[in-house]
């Protein structure tokens, strides 16, 4: 397996988001109509607020933007407040303009969802590659929802979530009884074809797992280590999750 070194950009915690939207915002405004996979969770939300703000001063960029959804819940409907594509609407793809015929989703409530998940990577063969994929990283090394055991290889598809990640999400919905059970997933191998993948870490609570994602063997029970693999990766990372490793 070839394997490359990451661009690791190492920033203080009160940095993070600064630094990190103005180094997206240089990849996005330097792409014709990027194809950008924008993650939701705690860490990129002071990020949005600051591309937002370069939105309102620079609004011509986003109107060529074409989101791609980097994983959903299943079985919501499309109002609820809690699917992903909901929650980066709000967050970011709203505020900056993104159209709604730019934002390529999956429906969470599909009746097959193997031809769902199919879809998903025709539209990827027909509209991309993904110019761009950001992704945090889960406390179990997942990235997007392919969860430990996810193999290197896999495609898009419906994955059952697991219990830790229930858990880490139950906050955001008042409880894990809100947080639904499955989930779509862009798979690692999509995920691994895209041209650049950012990956962000902030917060001590991220430490050991980005030291395993780092410095610890290459291998599907921390399925960020295959960032590693990829040739185009950048991990931003504040100096709290960074203690150890970098
Ligand atoms: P977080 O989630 O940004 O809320 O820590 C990251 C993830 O689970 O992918």
């Amino acid at each position: 397996m070839k394997t490359y070194k990451p661009e690791i950009i190492v920033t203080a915690s009160e940095d993070f988001a600064v630094t990190s939207a103005d180094y997206l915002w240089n990849i996005i405004t330097a792409i014709d109509r990027p194809l950008v996979a924008w993650p939701t969770g705690t860490t990129p939300l002071g990020i949005y607020k600051m591309l937002v703000e370069k939105y309102r001063s620079q609004k011509d960029v986003w109107g060529g933007m074409r989101y791609i959804s980097l994983d959903e819940y299943a079985g919501l409907a499309p109002d609820d407040e809690r699917l992903f594509q909901n929650w980066v609407g709000r967050e970011l793809l709203d505020p900056a303009g993104v159209p709604a015929e730019n934002r390529i989703t999956f429906n969470s409530m599909a009746e097959d969802p193997q031809a769902e998940a199919e879809k998903m990577e025709r539209r990827i063969a027909e509209e991309g590659p993904i110019d761009l994929a950001v992704l945090g990283l889960g406390g179990n090394g997942h990235i997007a929802f392919n969860e430990p055991g996810s193999a290197f290889d896999s495609l898009t598809r419906l994955i059952t979530l697991s219990e830790d990640t229930r858990e880490s999400n139950a906050d955001y919905w008042g409880g894990i009884e809100h947080v639904p059970q499955r989930a779509y997933t862009l798979g690692l191998k999509t995920l691994s074809a895209a041209k650049h993948i950012v990956l962000l870490v902030s917060g001590a609570h991220k430490s050991a797992i980005l030291d395993a994602a780092l410095n610890g063997p290459i291998t599907e029970n921390v399925p960020a280590t295959i960032l590693r693999t990829a040739p185009k990766v950048t991990i931003i990372s504040d100096e709290d999750a960074g203690e150890g490793s970098l």
